[in-house]
């Protein structure tokens, strides 16, 4: 019997209703198997913490996680803390201390989802988009002078590496060659950026020597906006620096049909750290503690972590479950139309776990 140890670092808003939903799907897992088993230990890291102890989490809060099999997460923000204290104070913290490079991006139409693309059916909105989560725009890197004088100035400096790029270009075409249509679009902006994204360009084209077999293009990242909704179809597997596929990611979470549906995984793929899963969404103060978050984003992250872990047969049980809750309107929450608590949804989804025997 497997024992996974998973820290659930649920955190602030809404993050606080989801962790804890995704948590009971792993357990209503854990019960039909007989092959492995959950240990969970949870983190009540975020504003909060922050209020009492002047931290989002302890300086020694990574020691703490570090031998974990992989984070569920839920999101950092909170209407009083300013927003980069508390991404940087624990969000970042953790993807920038366990190296989780890779940040992955899947996004489909899931069955009786209503997506905003009238000419768009399922099968031409099929990506995963990566996103690469250790550096250029989100270094941290700059400084701020002369603080309310008018000759104030202020920076923010985007350091992109060789050993970076090279390894989440050799990550996102290792990801195109293990999906069907083996197709991978670089995400650039090397028109206006005439260092960075210039070696960026260079290095992709230095990788794809690794991938003969995986058909690639490039892309400008603002071209791309427009591709996305004119040719869906025409993407597949897509690589961009950290700002870029942070904006392209919710373009993609809303065309397909809400934000509230889309996982992530922060990755490390080498495994010397726990990787960490956690829905798109952030927040949501205005829903916040009314249970009416939609759990899917988290249920779906849940999948990401089962791969992750191995557990091929497993992930596919959840994701069937999910797809047959999403495809019923009546268990749709308020972001799809719906009127179904988080509650309701988690139920039925843990119900559908439970039932539904693994394919052989
Ligand atoms: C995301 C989010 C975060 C980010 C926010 C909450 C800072 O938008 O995961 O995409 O920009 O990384
Ligand atoms: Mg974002």
């Amino acid at each position: 019997m497997n024992t996974y140890r998973i820290a659930t670092i649920p955190g602030d808003g809404i993050g606080k209703e989801v962790v804890p939903a995704g948590k009971e799907v792993l357990e209503a897992l854990a019960r039909t198997s007989n092959s492995f088993k959950f240990e969970f230990e949870n983190f009540d890291w975020g504003a909060d913490y922050y209020r009492e102890h002047g931290v989002m989490m302890p300086t020694d809060g990574l020691d703490a996680i570090r031998n974990k099999d992989a984070i569920l997460f839920g999101s950092a923000g909170d209407p009083d803390v300013p927003d980069h204290v508390t991404l940087w104070g624990l969000r970042l913290k953790i993807c920038q201390g366990f190296d989780q490079y890779a940040n992955v991006r899947p996004t489909r139409i899931l069955p009786g989802i209503d997506a905003p693309l009238k000419r768009c059916t399922p099968e031409d909105l099929n990506w995963v988009i990566v996103r690469e989560n250790s550096e250029g725009e989100y270094s941290g890197v700059g400084g701020r002078v002369h603080q309310g004088h008018p000759i104030e100035a202020a920076t923010d400096v985007s350091i992109m590496t060789r050993a970076g790029v090279e390894r989440i270009m050799r990550f996102a075409f290792r990801l195109a060659q293990s999906r069907p249509r083996k197709l991978l679009t670089v995400i650039t902006k090397s028109n206006a950026q005439r260092h960075a994204m210039v070696m960026w360009d260079e290095i992709a084209l230095q990788i794809s020597k690794e991938f003969p077999d995986v058909k690639w293009d490039k892309e400008l990242v603002d071209a791309s906006t427009a591709r996305m909704i004119n040719r869906p179809a025409s993407l597949d597997t897509i690589v961009a620096t950290n700002l870029h596929a942070d904006i392209l990611s919710d373009l993609a979470a809303a065309l397909a049909g809400s934000l509230g549906i889309a996982p992530t995984g922060n990755i490390d793929p080498e495994r010397r750290y726990p990787s960490m899963f956690e829905p798109i969404h952030g927040s949501a103060f205005d829903i916040m503690g009314k249970g009416l978050a939609n759990p899917i984003g988290t249920f779906w992250s849940v999948v990401m972590l089962l791969e992750h872990l191995g557990e091929f047969e497993a992930a596919k049980r959840v994701m069937r479950a999910v797809e047959t809750v999403t495809a019923d309107p009546s268990l749709h929450t308020g972001d799809l139309g719906g009127k179904a608590t988080t509650a309701q949804v988690t139920a039925a989804v843990c119900a559908l776990v439970e039932k539904v025997p693994v394919a052989a």
